[in-house]
């Protein structure tokens, strides 16, 4: 079965086929940060025109490199929530158009069960159960995985998500957005131990995370510099980057431990750090777990991810609803 999968869910174009015998043939994807860089976040309605202007170009070149025609998709898969709604509706028009004009069925997929998905896009891929770390700019959660649709949530932030720090934090510094990547490249060259910054939630009993009181502290310590200059900059960014990672381990350790299972995986755009998975890596070997991770570019948003998903739940035998719809808030438990 080929599966045509489109992501338009926040500030990336994704297009990507996914034939359930041979694999992922194309995926293309454009990232519209340089537009929104200049307004230090995202703008949905630039969002949503632009994505306007990409997914059918973008679908062309990925049937193309893939040496297919319109005619050869057997189902098409979207990207119905969560996100921005008109993003998402971008995506939902076009998958629904074409698939009504191509009399063939149509699948929205739930974003976060896109990347929940991803690693197994990877060989070595887990196999079923295991505990996923879902690290995103919109979500940090800790989820029981045993199969396609069975997601139990057992534990999650309960403010800022883990991205959404990075981003934060970043922006406070002076770093531009997305801030994630650029905090984690300048933190290489600082010196993590000369602030100390809270690991909060670390003790706490609970899967649960909370990361607000970590950029908070981040800011405390910036408006103390008597002068920001480059090399205190990279040292925050170490401490912090240092902060986030000890929690995020030591929770995905927690969970492994509480459910017995030997296999994590990483999915969502935090997953790219890596000073995570350097960390994650060595505690694997030390306690003799599993870790996977997507493949790096399949780590942020991407429309291989939606295809994936979208094979896997129609090889279930499972079809769309059949309403033309989006859910900018969709609960992934409520799957
Ligand atoms: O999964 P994703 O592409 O989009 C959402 O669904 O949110 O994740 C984007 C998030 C952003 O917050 C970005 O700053 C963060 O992932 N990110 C990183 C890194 N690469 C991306 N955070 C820390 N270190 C990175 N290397
Ligand atoms: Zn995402």
């Amino acid at each position: 079965m080929l599966v045509l999968g489109i992501e338009t869910s926040c500030d990336e174009s994704g297009v990507a086929l996914y034939d359930s015998e041979q694999g992922l043939l194309a995926h293309q994807l454009h990232t519209q940060m340089a537009m929104h860089a200049e307004y230090g976040g995202v703008v949905p309605e630039l969002a949503s025109r632009d994505h306007i202007r990409r997914i059918l170009p973008l679908t062309e070149a990925c049937l193309k490199s893939a040496g297919k025609t319109l005619r050869d998709i057997d189902a098409i898969a979207y990207t119905e929530g969560p996100g921005l709604a008109g993003a998402l509706l971008v995506g939902a028009s076009v998958a629904n158009a074409l698939a009504f004009a191509l009399d063939k069925p149509v699948i929205g997929i739930h974003h976060l069960e896109g990347h929940l998905l991803s690693p197994l896009l990877a060989t070595p891929a887990p196999t079923f159960p295991f505990i996923a770390l879902l690290v995103s700019g919109g979500h940090s959660q800790l989820m029981e995985v045993t199969g396609v649709g069975q997601y139990t949530l057992l534990g999650e932030t309960l403010d800022d998500a883990a991205g959404e720090a990075f981003d934060k934090t970043a922006k406070l510094l002076g770093l531009g957005y997305p801030g994630g990547p650029a905090l984690s490249r300048l933190a290489e060259q600082g010196n993590p131990k000369r602030f100390s910054l809270p690991r909060p939630m670390l003790h706490s009993p609970d899967l649960d995370f909370s990361f607000s009181g970590l950029k908070t502290a981040v800011l405390t310590l910036v408006r103390e510099q008597k002068q920001l200059d480059d090399s205190t900059r990279a040292d925050i960014c170490a401490a912090f980057q240092e902060a986030m990672v000890e929690v995020l381990v030591a929770k995905s350790l927690k969970a492994l431990k509480q459910t017995g299972h030997r296999q994590l995986v990483i999915a969502g755009g935090v997953g790219a750090n890596k000073q995570l998975r350097q960390h994650l890596d060595a505690a694997a070997s030390r306690k003799r777990f599993s870790v996977f991770y997507p493949p790096l570019e399949f780590c942020t948003d991407n429309g291989a991810m939606i295809a994936f998903a979208g094979a896997l739940r129609l090889s279930q035998a499972q079809r769309g609803s059949g309403s033309f719809g989006v859910r900018p808030r969709w609960d992934l438990g409520s799957l």
